[in-house]
């Protein structure tokens, strides 16, 4: 079976940052570049987040076209210990598309309500305590998601681009600086060679309102 193609997507300042170091995201870029994120959205069979990102910023994960899509894509937190709260949008619009939380161990713990109609629970344990980003791409593969946007933190993307799972990233830079206290984009990799270092290729650069968007392919 052919492993899903992931796309990364990341918003950031000028100097690479997703956050403020308090955790505040919301907003980095600008409308024009939001209303692109959500056409990407709805390009791809499935949106995948951290549950960092969920506790972070409670998103809903839809993709809010006009019109709307003819099919909302499925929204998958990797959450290891299902902190995902009942409360949380995400598990309250569960009417608007499928829900998966990827897990490293079956259902605990969720009201009758949280779990009516969904979501998904996949167990897709990694050696390391966390979710295998292999398995769960293996699991996406099965379930016929082959078109898979990343959506990050930090943490989440710096596992799939460890595991070389990485095919292309839109990057979304807003003219903005943030300063070395804010939040990276990509979590630490552990590199101690530059030759090491994962390579991409630019494939293409556009001025979207007063951001840039960079689209980069694995070289
Ligand atoms: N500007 C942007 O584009 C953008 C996008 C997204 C998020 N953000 C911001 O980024 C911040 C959250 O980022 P974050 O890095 O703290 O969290 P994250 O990457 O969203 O989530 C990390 C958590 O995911 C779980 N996880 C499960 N499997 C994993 C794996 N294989 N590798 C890594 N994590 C795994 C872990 O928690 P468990 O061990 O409990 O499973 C881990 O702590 C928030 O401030 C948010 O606003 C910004």
């Amino acid at each position: 079976m052919t492993r899903p193609h992931v796309t990364l997507k990341i918003a950031t300042s000028m100097d690479g940052r997703i956050a403020l170091a308090n955790g505040v995201s919301q907003w980095i870029t600008g409308s024009e570049s939001r209303a692109r994120v959500h056409q990407m959205r709805a390009d791809h069979d499935a949106v995948l987040v951290g549950v960092g990102t969920v506790l972070a910023d409670d998103p809903l994960l839809t993709a809010r076209t006009v019109p709307p899509p003819p099919k909302q894509p499925v929204r998958i937190v990797a959450d290891s210990k299902l902190r995902t709260s009942s409360q949380s949008r995400l598990l309250n619009s569960q009417g608007l598309g499928k829900v998966v939380l990827a897990s490293t161990r079956p259902a605990k713990g969720y009201s009758d309500e949280a779990m009516q109609g969904g979501p998904e629970i996949w167990t897709v344990p990694g050696p390391d305590g966390k979710v295998s980003p292999k398995a769960l791409l293996d699991r996406c593969a099965v379930e016929g998601l082959n078109k898979i946007f990343l959506e990050g933190g930090g943490k989440l993307a710096a596992s799939f681009i460890q595991a070389g799972l990485v095919d292309s990233i839109e990057w979304f830079r807003a003219p903005i600086l943030i300063g070395g206290d804010g939040l990276p984009a990509v979590a630490a990799l552990g590199l101690s060679e530059m030759t090491d270092a994962p390579r991409w290729r630019t494939a293409a650069t556009a001025r979207i309102g007063d951001d840039t968007l960079e689209t980069y392919v694995r070289a």
